[in-house]
């Protein structure tokens, strides 16, 4: 079966090359001419661990194809998914449908013979409804079927999470859609996932109400961290016991900077906006989006308690630009929130990150940007980790201590254990917990 999906970001072209991956012949459409000819050469436009690979495998197959021009595959398709980014429209706060009703002005002439138009993109609760009725003012002849159908990866993960579903959520009223998704998703049903057919209504709110749980969970934890700093706790034994008790579970359950990304706080935003809107506000929202702005703020004081109050003229290192580990995507990340502040207290910012340099220089002025983690801890009063990545919490101890000019370090991920840091004789700060060695005299002299 011939498949369509127009918008090449993370999800159109994650799910694109996971649907020719399980058989089917997929075209990728981007307006973005430049983008398809890059693509056409295997140049990915975002890192996304182990896309590549697959991409070239299935383009190498001639199951995987990229075009600007969405005529001829729309006609030739049976199921059409847009799957075109819906960012934040910052002065409203609301979700900006603007390339959705793009997409649909081009795509309308095409819509024939009960073709089945299926929208991935995250929008707004009752956009389905909308769209429709766009259609038939623009095409009075069209015939299709329509179906919401949300998608639930992570970046950094997202091969994964589209492989080993946890559920499918599909939204329609029409019985031929229903049947020509249970073909697409026909793997997926044979192993047992579970399989939701739904309204769409409710399976657009299932995807608000799903990120909004992670961001709630998030700040949860984040709350806990706080309370356990103050009261002698332990955040990292706290998590393990709260994950053990399989009503929870033990995801979304580590402290940091904060949420960030290109999803939750704009799908968080909107929820919290449209749940006003029909006069039934989620107040526990609204407490999680107020509580997850303050954060940066809250990890800007660690750090000045660890500098004691100064932090002019220090030279600190950065570890961690992007939001989370394994992305190269800075969107809404916490780092860059709390790298600002830094740098408008007067600090010297040495940074790295294994994958968000090349972004990260264009809107950073003003920082040094290091090769790798080493080179950033060079002759600096102090080491800040932002992100969790692998590379991070593999670092040789020793060498991170010969290369800072004091031994402190403020771990706002957590990915150095107590003992390890108590071993080395690091003044760690970490969150949840009590700052281990709080005084530290700086060492005569620093590494070369
Ligand atoms: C999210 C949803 O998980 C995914 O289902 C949806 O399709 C898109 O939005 P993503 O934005 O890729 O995915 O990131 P996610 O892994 O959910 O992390 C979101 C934020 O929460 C990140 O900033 C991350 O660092 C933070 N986080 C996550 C924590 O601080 N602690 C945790 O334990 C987990």
């Amino acid at each position: 079966m011939k498949i369509t999906i127009i918008g090449t970001g993370y999800v159109g072209l994650v799910s694109g090359t996971c649907f020719a991956e399980l058989g089917f012949d997929v075209t990728c459409v981007d307006k973005d001419e430049n983008k398809i000819q890059k693509l056409k050469k295997s140049t990915l436009p975002f890192f996304e661990p182990n896309l590549s690979e697959l991409l070239d495998k299935n383009v190498r197959e001639g199951r995987l194809h990229f075009t600007s021009l969405l005529k001829n595959t729309a006609e030739t398709s049976k199921i059409i998914i847009i799957a075109v980014g819906t960012p934040c429209d910052f002065e409203t706060g609301r979700t900006s449908l603007k390339d959705i009703y793009s997409v649909l002005d081009s795509l309308a002439p095409y819509l024939r013979n009960n073709k089945l138009l299926v929208l991935k993109s995250t929008v707004p609760i009752g956009t389905l409804k909308k769209i429709e009725q766009y259609i038939y003012m623009l095409n009075k002849q069209a015939k299709f079927e329509l179906a919401s159908n949300p998608e639930f990866l992570r970046e950094g993960n997202a091969i994964q999470d589209f492989m080993k579903l946890d559920r499918i959520v599909v939204g329609t009223e029409s019985l031929k859609a229903k049947s020509l998704l249970r073909i697409l998703y026909h793997n997926f049903l044979l192993e047992g996932i579970p399989y939701i057919e739904t309204t769409p209504e409710t399976a657009e709110l299932i995807k608000y109400a799903s990120n909004a749980f992670l961001g709630l969970k998030v700040s949860y934890i984040n709350q806990m961290a706080d309370l356990c700093e103050k009261s002698n706790g332990n955040i990292r034994e706290l998590a393990q016991a709260l994950g053990l008790d399989h009503r929870i579970g033990r995801g979304f359950l580590d402290p940091g900077p904060g949420f960030g990304g290109s999803c939750l706080p704009k799908d968080l935003l909107e929820l919290s906006i449209y749940a006003k809107e029909v006069e039934k506000p989620l107040t526990l929202i609204d407490e999680v989006l107020k509580f997850n702005n303050l954060r940066p703020q809250k990890m800007l004081k660690i750090i000045q308690t660890a500098f004691e109050g100064n932090l002019k003229g220090k030279t600190i290192a950065i570890l961690g630009l992007t939001f989370k580990a394994n992305t190269d995507d800075l969107r809404d990340s916490p780092s860059l929130n709390i790298i600002n502040k830094l740098y408008n207290l007067g600090a010297t910012l040495q940074v790295y990150d294994p994958k968000g340099m090349e972004s990260a220089q264009k809107i950073l002025p003003g920082l040094y940007f290091a090769k790798n983690p080493y080179e950033a801890m060079k002759n600096a009063d102090g080491l800040v980790i932002l992100t969790e990545w692998e590379e991070f919490k593999d670092l040789d101890l020793e060498r991170v201590k010969q290369f800072l000019k004091t031994p402190l370090v403020i771990d706002l991920r957590n990915i150095f254990s107590l003992d390890q840091m108590k071993s080395k004789e690091f003044t760690y700060y970490s969150l949840g917990h009590r700052p281990l060695n709080e005084k530290t005299k700086p060492k005569r002299q620093a590494a070369a």
